[in-house]
């Protein structure tokens, strides 16, 4: 994990420093690399204690390490990380941040670096079997502006979806019987299982995605 946590770090320091990011950030913010992340998305990013930890840090820190510079991690909503980096307010966005098409207008992204996939979070023995059982009277959570959030929304209609600050309230509100699925990336899904009994992601995907490291254009 070291080894490739370092050859992506590299390859993202690359992508960034083409467009001169990092000699700017240098000076103007005295060699401190500030990262927006939303810390409740493991193994991306979350706390452990009072420390952050997870790949988005780790890569993160890698990065600060080959341009000689501190990391200072900025801990926001998920929803603030894509305009405070496109207004400077933060350096660099990473957060499990899945490359779209909208997104792309405000901030440039890297070269991606891991693939997202886009589950249903059921109750085990529930009627939802696969994604195309999800219907507008389903109750379907999802994290708030996530694209969880943007592709329920299109799919069943904007009043018919729950958001929630974090993907784990969305998660409890599952288990206390409030929604009938959460739709969410895949890597947090499975440790959102691991965590609570009773709940299973569905083996058909809802979307496949690209996470990049986000960045002022
Ligand atoms: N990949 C999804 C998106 O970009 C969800 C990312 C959520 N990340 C987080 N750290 N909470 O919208």
């Amino acid at each position: 994990m070291k080894k490739s946590i370092c050859c992506i770090a590299l390859a993202l320091v690359m992508a960034l420093s083409t467009v001169g990011l990092f000699t700017s950030c240098a000076k103007e913010k005295e060699k401190t690399l500030v990262m927006a992340t939303n810390a409740n998305f493991p193994p991306y990013e979350y706390k452990d204690g009072a420390a952050f930890a997870g790949i988005d840090v780790e890569l993160a820190q890698a990065i600060a390490d080959k341009l000689g510079m501190k990391l200072e991690i900025q801990d926001v909503e998920f929803g603030a990380i894509v305009a405070g980096v496109e207004s400077g307010k933060y350096d660099i966005g990473m957060a499990g941040m899945t490359v779209t098409e909208d997104r792309k207008k405000q901030v440039s992204f890297s070269t991606t670096y891991a693939t997202g996939v886009q589950v249903v979070i059921v109750k085990e023995g529930s009627a939802i079997q696969s994604p195309a059982d999800i219907t507008t009277s389903s109750k379907i959570g999802v994290q708030q502006d996530t694209t969880g959030d943007i592709h329920c929304s299109d799919d069943f209609g904007d009043d018919h979806v729950q958001r929630f600050n974090k993907g784990a309230d969305a998660v409890a509100a599952l288990v206390s019987g409030k929604l009938d699925c959460v739709v969410i990336d895949n890597e947090p899904a499975k440790s959102f299982v691991a965590a609570n009994e009773g709940l299973k992601v569905l083996d058909t995907a809802y979307a496949v995605e690209d996470y990049a490291a986000a960045f002022a254009k």
